[in-house]
């Protein structure tokens, strides 16, 4: 029979033994976690939802947080020391794609965060006019890319899904932010996310959780049954990486 209420899901109900992946919860080395006792709510949080693995991912970015595989090291290193044993956690990073990565390229290989993934970001404000050739070199030196947030990139929304499928051609693969399932980043980053998950277009996904306002907005979330169909296999696949 046709109801006009249809009965809505709470994401968090779908995370149980998944791996965070993309966040910024290792302490005082970017814009996430500012120290180890604010790091530890986060831990604690994330643990009321069934998570217990992290892949951290401070950002690596020349001109504002300069890390570097030391840096983030000794910030997991501070953060292992005070947190509950349950709790696994390894480290890489989130890379933006600029010049400065590629003149690393020849010195050092990229954190990854499982098997030769390494988490590539770019500017919200415009590409990197050498995008495709950043990709290829990127590629060239055995990383598979995985994109953070596509759908946060508002330059890639015209023309359709036209970018996005020239990303795909190129190999990237897309990981959705789970906060952009609300209206957090604005309707219209909403709107494209939703389109990307249906036309099957995400491949992972993951919290990119800066600070507690995040989760408080993430226990928020309710799907449809639908939507809630098009995450479980992307859900899966992330939880896959890590077996
Ligand atoms: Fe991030």
């Amino acid at each position: 029979m046709f109801s006009f209420f249809s009965k809505k899901y709470y994401f968090v109900d779908y995370l149980a033994d998944f791996t965070d992946f993309h966040n910024h919860i290792l302490p005082g080395i970017d814009d996430g976690s500012p120290d180890v006792e604010t790091s530890l709510e986060l831990l604690e949080r994330f643990e009321k939802y069934g998570i217990k693995n992290f892949v951290h991912t401070p950002h690596i970015m020349n001109d504002y947080y300069p890390n570097t595989p030391e840096t983030i090291g000794n910030a997991l290193k501070k953060l292992q020391d005070s947190q509950p044993k349950e709790v696994k956690n390894h480290a890489a990073a989130e890379y933006m794609m600029d010049q400065s990565l590629l003149d690393k390229l020849d010195n050092e290989e990229l954190l990854k965060i499982s098997g030769n993934f390494a988490l590539v970001e770019m500017s919200f404000l415009q590409p990197p006019i050498n995008l495709n050739e950043i990709l290829f070199t990127l590629q060239n030196h055995g990383n598979v890319l995985m994109l953070a947030h596509p759908e946060r990139y508002g330059f890639f929304h015209k023309n359709d899904l036209s970018k996005y499928n020239d990303l795909k051609r190129r190999n990237c693969y897309f990981q959705l932010n789970m906060l952009s399932l609300s209206d957090h980043y604005g309707k219209s980053i909403q709107k494209m996310a939703y389109k990307l998950l249906e036309n099957q277009m995400i491949d992972f996904i993951s919290s990119d959780t800066h600070r507690m306002q995040h989760l408080d907005k993430l226990e928020t979330i309710q799907l449809k049954k639908k939507h809630i169909d098009f995450l479980e296999p992307v859900i899966e696949r992330s939880k896959a990486l890590f077996n």
